[in-house]
């Protein structure tokens, strides 16, 4: 048997623990794991965190304002046209950073000039959108999040750091880790999902990937947590659209995982495009300054987004670009990204007395003590055999791992799953989606190259040779409604032993502004679907896709579905794998699937309501008696037509194995305030092959000072567990995993508590517990 130990989020104990745990590790063979936050080797520093202070504080001592201004100004490749102009501005210190500037030797000429032609010789800062690769493209962050796996998800991003920091980036603006109830925001794709806790466990990894164990090592980039925050609450999924978010939940969901990246060291926070209550985020004096800076103590700098700054104007919260600058500085909104009101009105606000000249040092004592502690004074440059770092054997293994290990299998009726290489005679591989290599990609990839995909088709006749697989693509794309291929793809069909459908979206209805109202499956994908499940073949499903479709008639109509995201670039080997049991599917869902657009927000972390919908309690639409009277039919929070349960839950995913969750212990029915609880339970794969499981612990806290939510996540671990064997897992909560901000203090409250340890947010073994006052 394994005993496995999983940890909730418990900052001190980390660090000791860790170490005790690595020697544990080593004398009993067992697996140990401790999940989440505590300070990390980025941070480590408090003495370097100083030196690199003191450092700056000299140098802002030493500057004119006109060199301040240029290190608070982030410009875009090709601002100026006129090369030499470039180079000037560089050499006047007219910018301290640029984005969408890459190429070792651009880089290497650009460093060159701002360190040794310039007054003052202050390094370029180059940033870039890495989102979730740069050439080695891995599954979208929506996708990796489903792999509930930081291990893996750190690992994937220390290689998109290795191979953009080859091409000269120093900063990555990631991770995106902005929570979202709703499938419809385009960017719920670069996100997390909808869990604090989840989200705040991968933010960590994520950070830690990209900076790496050394700031100074020539592969680390600063990370960016953004966007601070809110933006994932954006009205009906309209992006850049309001939002409004109460304290509690501003705080117990949406703050937790840009505190984790704090935690973990982020150098950098991005400010958004929203307003937060009516107060732009980009100008927001409360998460900017009492949270971000008071509060947590954040030392690195703020960027705006992209011209979020002027932007305050159309947002109708300042008069015009100077009004703008002068919210921005104050809020503390150090660098401006892409446009120039810092650059134009600094000056004159000053002389105005609208800022203040310890304001604008404090920007630029931020920005600085960034670039010193990334160790570009001492070496600006890019090691141009770094190239040879790029789609390396080793990254492209590593992608289709996380792909794997992101995908979720949402029904396998008949165990029509994995299909067996050898059995197959002839399979039919049908969709748009099936040899698609930009769109298996995802949204913001710019560095991604489709060249470098590796499709499902491909795959799948690498595995099986060509002739034992037809492909018609049925449709073009997944928008497309021509259904002449139609009648191919059912002859194709009707000779193949299986079908193979792949569907989804293209890329590009995901992202930044690829909002939909709608979430279904677009262009004739359903038509398509349900003309080849009345042939009676095996029809096994496979979606990728930006968010999380509403797919309950496909569900319904399939005979397997796996859920595969944007794969990225070795989506198509993953999916083999899976497809044909080299492994079996493992993911979970990292977000609720709803049933339709009118159940939006559905999350599983809902708070409790009175008048609960029950089983039996239901009346479906269609079984009201036609005129029946006024009466206290239903009356229970639920859609008549949805009902009240979503398509499937937060948490859920198959596998090609069974596990039997037993033996729920608990250390103490009770522990003190100041206290902990350790939680065991057994899990059995119980089936015929080896696979891993996640297993996720949530609890309740039955009666709040404010109304807390049905169930919380607290701890998972991905456990691989041999067929016939079993594992213990061990979860230690701790009274502050329970604490939660009530509108005027974050507290942990006495009172009864549930616990349940399984499969996924809807299932599992339960006990309870009290916490004590001391
Ligand atoms: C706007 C996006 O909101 C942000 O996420 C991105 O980093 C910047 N543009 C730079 O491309």
């Amino acid at each position: 048997m394994q005993t496995v130990q999983a940890h909730t989020a418990n900052k001190k104990k980390l660090t000791a623990r860790d170490k005790s745990m690595k020697l544990f590790k080593h004398s009993l063979l067992a697996v140990v794991v401790i999940l989440s936050f505590g300070s990390t080797s980025c941070d480590r520093g408090g003495q370097v965190a100083e030196e690199a202070e003191a450092k700056a504080a000299k140098m802002v001592a030493r500057m004119t304002l006109d060199e301040k201004i240029g290190q608070m100004s982030q410009l875009f490749d090709g601002y100026f046209s006129d090369p030499e102009q470039f180079r000037q501005a560089i050499r006047d210190g007219r910018f301290g950073s640029l984005l969408n500037f890459y190429g070792t030797d651009k880089v290497n000429e650009a460093q060159r000039i701002a360190v040794e032609e310039s007054r003052l010789g202050i390094p370029l800062l180059i940033g870039r959108d890495v989102i979730h690769g740069y050439r080695t493209i891995f599954p979208i962050p929506l996708g990796m999040a489903a792999s509930w796996n930081p291990d893996a998800v750190k690992e994937a991003f220390r290689i998109s750091a290795v191979e953009a920091s080859s091409q000269g980036i120093k900063w990555a603006f990631a991770p995106m880790i902005d929570i979202t109830w709703d499938p419809r925001w385009g960017r719920i794709a670069e996100g997390c999902g909808e869990d604090p806790y989840l989200a705040s466990t991968l933010a960590y990894a994520m950070v830690q990937g990209l900076q790496g164990d050394s700031l100074t090592d020539p592969t680390s980039l600063a990370a960016c947590a953004k966007h601070y925050a809110g933006y994932g609450f954006a009205e009906a999924g309209r992006d850049y659209a309001t939002t409004y978010i109460s304290e509690p939940v501003l705080r117990n969901v949406v703050l937790k995982p840009f505190r984790a990246a704090k935690d973990a060291g982020a150098l950098t926070f991005m400010a958004g495009f929203t307003d937060l209550n009516g107060v732009p985020t980009s100008a927001n004096e409360f998460t900017l300054k009492q949270i971000l800076r008071d509060e947590w103590g954040f030392r690195g700098f703020v960027i705006s987004d992209w011209a979020s700054v002027p932007q305050l104007v159309d947002q109708g919260y300042a008069y015009d670009e100077r009004d703008a600058a002068a919210k921005g500085i104050k809020a503390g909104v150090d660098m401006e990204m892409a446009t120039t009101t810092y650059f134009e009105n600094i000056k004159a606000l000053l002389d105005e007395k609208k800022i203040t000249m310890e304001q604008v040092d404090n920007a630029v004592r931020n920005i600085l003590t960034v670039k010193y502690k990334l160790g570009l004074f001492d070496n600006p440059y890019v090691d141009p055999d770094g190239v040879k770092k790029i789609l390396d054997p080793s990254f492209l293994e590593h992608a289709r791992k996380v792909a794997r290990q992101s995908t979720v299998m949402l029904k396998n009726e008949n165990s029509t799953l994995p299909l067996s290489a050898d059995k197959i005679k002839s399979l039919v591989v049908i969709g748009p989606l099936a040899d698609a290599p930009r769109d298996q990609m995802g949204t913001w990839c710019f560095d991604g190259l489709p060249e470098n995909s590796v499709t499902p088709l491909k795959a799948i006749r690498d595995l099986l040779g060509e002739k034992k697989v037809e492909y018609v693509p049925g449709l073009k794309y997944s928008r497309d409604k021509n259904k002449d291929q139609f009648s191919d793809a059912l002859a194709a069909a009707g000779r193949s032993d299986a079908i193979l459908l792949f569907i989804g979206e293209e890329w590009i209805l995901s992202g930044e502004g690829q909002s939909r109202g709608r979430i279904d499956l677009p262009g004739a994908q359903s038509e398509l679907l349900t003309v080849l499940a009345a042939t009676g073949k095996p029809l096994v499903v496979i979606v990728m896709a930006g968010r999380p479709l509403s797919i309950g008639d496909e569900l319904n109509e399939s005979d397997a579905l796996l859920y595969a995201w944007h794969g990225g670039t070795m989506a198509g080997p993953a999916l083999a794998d899976l497809i044909f049991g080299k492994e079996s599917p493992s993911g979970k869902l990292p977000v609720t699937f709803v049933k339709g657009e009118g159940q939006i927000p559905f999350y599983y972390y809902m708070t409790k309501t009175g008048r609960p919908a029950t089983e039996g309690t239901w009346i479906p639409m269609d079984k009201i008696p036609v005129e029946n009277p006024q009466s206290s039919l239903g009356y229970e929070s639920y859609h008549l037509d949805y009902g009240y349960t979503p398509l499937l839950p937060f948490g859920y995913g198959l596998s090609y194995t069974t596990f039997t969750y037993s033996d729920l212990s608990l250390s103490d029915n009770s522990m003190s305030i100041t206290g902990s609880v350790t939680v065991k339970a057994r899990v059995t794969n119980s089936g015929s092959r080896d696979a891993d499981e996640i297993v996720q612990l949530y609890i309740r806290d039955r009666v709040g000072s404010i109304i807390r939510p049905k169930k919380e996540l607290k701890g998972y671990k991905r456990l691989n567990i041999k067929k016939g064997e079993t594992a213990e897992v061990e979860f230690i909560l701790t009274a502050a995993d329970l604490a939660f901000f009530n509108g005027r203090e974050t507290l942990t409250e006495p009172g009864e508590f549930d616990v349940w340890v399984g499969p996924n947010s809807d299932e599992g073994l339960h006990a309870e517990f009290i916490v004590k006052k001391n």
